[in-house]
């Protein structure tokens, strides 16, 4: 029997007039309205898997990252109990002083597994990941070369290191080489790059950047986020499936897309997790993630060794469905660059429709006709590639993929 959540009865409280200080708030958010950004509240009823209830509504569910169907899984939802049972819920302090409890220590010996690298070091989300371990790796007299289309994390933890930076256009490794040199010279050089885009579906050239990684002598750093658990015979990512594993030192992943769980890892040579353990700011500052939730992330990896159906049948629809888009969407969804080099089609699959308010438009219409696709605008995409972007999950049937494409292509002709 699924556990609903009952709201709490509460009278609306009145908007009081804002203080001087603040009310340039006021201005911000008219601006984002004139420019068509405002975002969505929703607040989600119920687990998700195939279907999602929001703001009341039932729709089948295209919108989230939950790609092998593990999000609602009662399986982690147990494991995540019988941590907490055996740890306590909270983890009282940060993984340095006493917060690296049993269950993160198991978690990180099956990433390290997974991955195949000789250790792994756990944080809260793969945003700290990226954003703690890019300025351990560089700073002031370095220089990182980035993809324009990195997430949003990598951007941060780039900003956040002092170190110069260079960013190539999209996949552009002619662009990325001329760059290097024609670059003044660096201490260090780090070459960053998302492996699966998330908002594009593209996936990386990671062959070419590890041969130019090696030309260059610079480290590489390989951000798997939407790869984990997708790709590869093992499920640890394109790294793998494109057999790129002993070229890429720094590989991140998170635990909160595929794998249904939540927070983010790193994994590398030991001397890399051990040089982490003491310069990584979010993992030395910040509260370690609840054990039990570290429990149900090393169930996932289970789950993703015993059950490889599950990636598999995933690419098969997402291929499908790539196949269903390309008569009415052919220079979308029949290029290469949302397959990998073995020919499998990324399961996020962008449907680029120009301005944000087209986004919107189709979004709202998917919506009516019982899908929810969420519309990705900018700072995620540039203003004039505002798009819906599908997120396929295992969960999905033929006919949901079928029902869709009808529905996106008839909207759009
Ligand atoms: C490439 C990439 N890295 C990192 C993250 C952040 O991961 P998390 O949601 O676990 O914080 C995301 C999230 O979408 C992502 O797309």
């Amino acid at each position: 029997m699924p556990c609903r959540i009952e709201p709490r009865p509460e009278a609306p409280r009145p908007q009081a007039p804002l203080p001087d200080s603040l009310t340039w708030l006021e201005d911000s958010l008219r601006r984002l309205e004139t420019d068509g950004l405002v975002r969505p509240h929703r607040v989600r009823r119920g687990r998700q898997g195939r279907l999602v209830e929001l703001n009341g509504r039932e729709l089948l569910n295209f919108g989230a990252n939950d790609y092998l169907g593990y999000a609602g899984d009662v399986r982690l939802t147990r494991s995540c109990s019988k941590g907490s049972c055996a740890e306590g819920f909270g983890s009282g302090a940060s993984p340095l002083v006493s917060g690296h409890s049993l269950a993160h220590e198991t978690l990180e010996a099956a990433i390290a597994s997974l991955v195949q690298t000789e250790a792994a070091l756990v944080f809260p989300s793969g945003f700290a990941a990226n954003t703690a371990t890019i300025p351990t790796l560089v700073g002031e007299g370095d220089l990182i070369v980035s993809d324009e289309r990195n997430h949003a994390s990598i951007i941060d933890g780039c900003r956040l290191s002092r170190a110069r930076l260079l960013v190539y256009p999209h996949r552009d490794l002619t662009s990325l080489v001329a760059q290097l040199e024609a670059a003044a010279p660096a201490r260090r050089l780090l070459i960053v790059t998302d492996s699966l885009f998330s908002m594009d579906g593209t996936v990386a050239p990671l062959a070419d950047l590890c041969e130019i990684a090696e030309r260059f002598g610079a480290m590489l750093m390989v951000d798997e986020a939407h790869a984990t658990g997708v790709f590869g015979a093992r499920g640890s990512g394109l790294v793998e499936a494109s057999g790129c594993e002993a070229d890429v030192p720094i590989r991140i992943g998170t635990l909160s897309k595929a794998l249904g769980s939540a927070g983010g890892f790193v994994a590398g040579p030991a001397s890399l997790i051990h040089w982490l353990r003491h310069a990584a700011r979010a993992w030395v500052f910040s509260t370690a993630h609840p054990p039990g939730v570290a429990a149900a992330a090393t169930t996932a990896i289970t789950l993703l060794q015993e059950e490889p159906f599950r990636r598999r049948e995933l690419l098969e629809k997402a291929s499908h469905f790539r196949h269903q888009l390309a008569a009415s969407r052919p220079t979308t969804h029949a290029t290469p660059v949302g397959r990998t080099a073995s020919g499998d089609a990324s399961q996020i699959v962008p449907v680029v429709v120009g301005t944000p308010e087209k986004a919107v438009a189709l979004s709202e219409a998917l919506a009516a006709a019982g899908f929810f696709v969420p519309a990705i605008r900018p700072p995620s995409v540039p203003r004039d590639g505002s798009l819906v972007r599908v997120s396929l999950s295992w969960h999905h049937t033929e006919e949901d993929l079928t029902r869709l494409a009808t529905a996106i292509t008839s909207h759009l002709s």
